[in-house]
């Protein structure tokens, strides 16, 4: 964990790290965890700087744990990171140039909506232009993208418009990596509590897959590996676009013709 936990903290879904306050790590402590690891480890190939927003972190910081990634472990291939539109903001091309060279080849955005209403109740910081314009910076410096997108986040009576701009967002963007998630209201989190209040409505599973047709069906992307396959989505499917769009928009249309067989994620498999 190279900075704990998240630098902005106010996005309304999410509670991986509320009521924790940001702070970077000491270097001598990265670098006892970073020799424990070699010990144990030392063929280590891939490395995800932790928490959820370490592009934040000082970049003096961060190319000296690169540094020392790279001389514990000879085999290290990739280091990737979280990267908040807050971050990709403040840092340059420059330094995310600098940092790749470095080692850090990586980085994974929360784009969640291409909706500014969506954006604005998620309380994500930026609105639709702000992130196209943070977002298309790693690929200026070199870096790769690997972007998220929030099903579900705008509830049942924004599902078509989040999708739609969502999709929009996105081809502005051309990610290296796209996915899906299904938003879920966790307890201690704003989005619960509007929940609890009925100010948020969850959606149902066919209503989710047809937010997700609709922003697959928007996708307009030139070599980008989609992914709808985690824990926290129902229908578990992906592929390349645009080589893979109508195989997966088949498949999605299968499932809705017949949910009785579509191979929707029971609740219990779901979590993040
Ligand atoms: C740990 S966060 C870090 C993201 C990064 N700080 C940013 O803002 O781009 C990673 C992603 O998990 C997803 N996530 C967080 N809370 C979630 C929730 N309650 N339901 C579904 N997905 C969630 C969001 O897509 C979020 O961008
Ligand atoms: S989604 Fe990212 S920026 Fe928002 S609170 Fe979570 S970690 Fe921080």
């Amino acid at each position: 964990m190279a900075t704990q936990p998240c630098s902005y903290n106010e996005c309304s879904f999410c509670g991986m790290y509320r009521d924790k306050r940001f702070r970077v790590r000491r270097i001598e402590e990265l670098r006892a965890e970073i020799e424990w690891a070699r010990e144990r480890a030392p063929g280590v190939r891939k490395v995800f700087l932790a928490d959820g927003d370490a592009l934040m972190a000082p970049p003096k910081f961060l190319h000296e744990v690169l540094d020392a990634l790279r001389a514990a472990f000879p085999q290290l291939r990739r280091v990737s990171c979280y990267a908040s539109p807050q971050a990709l903001d403040v840092r340059t091309v420059a330094q995310m140039s600098a940092l790749r060279e470095a080692g850090l080849t990586q980085f994974y955005l929360g784009v969640e909506s291409g909706h500014d209403e969506v954006l604005r109740r998620l309380v994500k910081g930026v609105d639709a232009e702000t992130m196209i314009r943070v977002a298309r910076k790693p690929a200026e410096a070199g870096v790769k993208l690997s972007v998220m997108i929030l099903l579900g986040a705008g509830g049942p009576a924004l599902s078509l418009e989040h999708s739609r701009a969502s999709a929009q967002v996105v081809n502005a963007i051309q990610p290296r990596f796209v996915s899906t998630l299904v938003v879920t209201p966790v307890e201690g989190t704003p989005l619960f509590e509007e929940a609890m209040r009925g100010e948020f409505e969850e959606m149902e599973p066919a209503a989710i897959t047809r937010e997700l047709r609709a922003f697959v069906h928007g996708l307009e992307l030139d070599g980008t590996v989609f992914r709808a396959n985690h824990a926290s989505n129902w229908l578990p499917i992906g592929g390349t676009l645009p080589k893979d769009k109508d195989a997966i928009l088949a498949t999605i249309d299968a499932a809705l013709a017949d949910p009785e067989g579509a191979p929707f994620v029971p609740d219990a498999w779901r979590g993040l």
